[in-house]
C-alpha cells in the first residue's frame, strides 16, 4: 500500500509542476507592450503621441534627442514639475521591464510614426 502511494506521488508531481509554471504571469521575459499599456498609456497614449503628457514619442526629433539611458533615467526618477509631472517608477518597474518598454514600445513608435 505504501509503495502504491509513493508511485502516485512520483507520477503526479511533474504534472502539478507543469500546471503551475504554465499559469505564472511573471514567467519569461517582460512584455514591454503590456507594461506600457498598464503604466504609461494613460498619460502618453497607446500610440505614444501623448494625452496628459504633451510630447509626441513618434516624432523623429524626439526619438533622436533621447538615448535609451536618458529615457530609462526619466522613467525611474519621474518628472517633478508644476504643470507637467510624471510619477517615478523605480519601485514599480524592474530594470529589465523598463528596457522592454523602451525596446517594445518607445522605439517602435519612432519607426512607425514617420
Ligand atoms: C501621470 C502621467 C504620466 C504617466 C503615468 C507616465 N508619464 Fe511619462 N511623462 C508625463 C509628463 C507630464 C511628461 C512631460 C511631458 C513634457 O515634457 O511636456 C512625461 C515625459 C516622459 C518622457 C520624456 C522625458 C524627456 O526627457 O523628454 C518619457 C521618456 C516618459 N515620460 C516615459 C514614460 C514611461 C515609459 C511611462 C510608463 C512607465 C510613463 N512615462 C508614465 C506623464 C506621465
Amino acid at each position: 500500500m505504501a509503495n502504491r502511494y509513493a508511485a502516485f506521488v512520483v507520477l503526479a508531481l511533474p504534472v502539478l509542476l507543469v500546471a503551475c509554471s504554465g499559469s505564472s504571469p511573471s514567467a519569461g521575459p517582460p512584455d514591454g507592450a503590456a507594461l506600457f499599456k498598464k503604466h504609461c498609456a494613460s498619460c502618453h497614449g497607446l500610440d505614444g503621441k501623448g494625452l496628459v503628457a504633451k510630447i509626441d514619442m513618434t516624432s523623429p526629433q524626439w526619438q533622436s534627442a533621447h538615448t535609451d539611458e536618458q529615457i530609462a533615467c526619466t522613467v525611474k526618477q519621474g518628472i517633478q514639475a508644476k504643470d507637467k509631472s510624471m510619477p517615478p517608477f523605480k519601485t514599480v518597474l524592474k530594470d529589465d521591464e523598463i528596457q522592454a518598454i523602451i525596446k517594445d514600445m518607445i522605439r517602435k513608435f519612432g519607426k512607425e510614426g514617420k
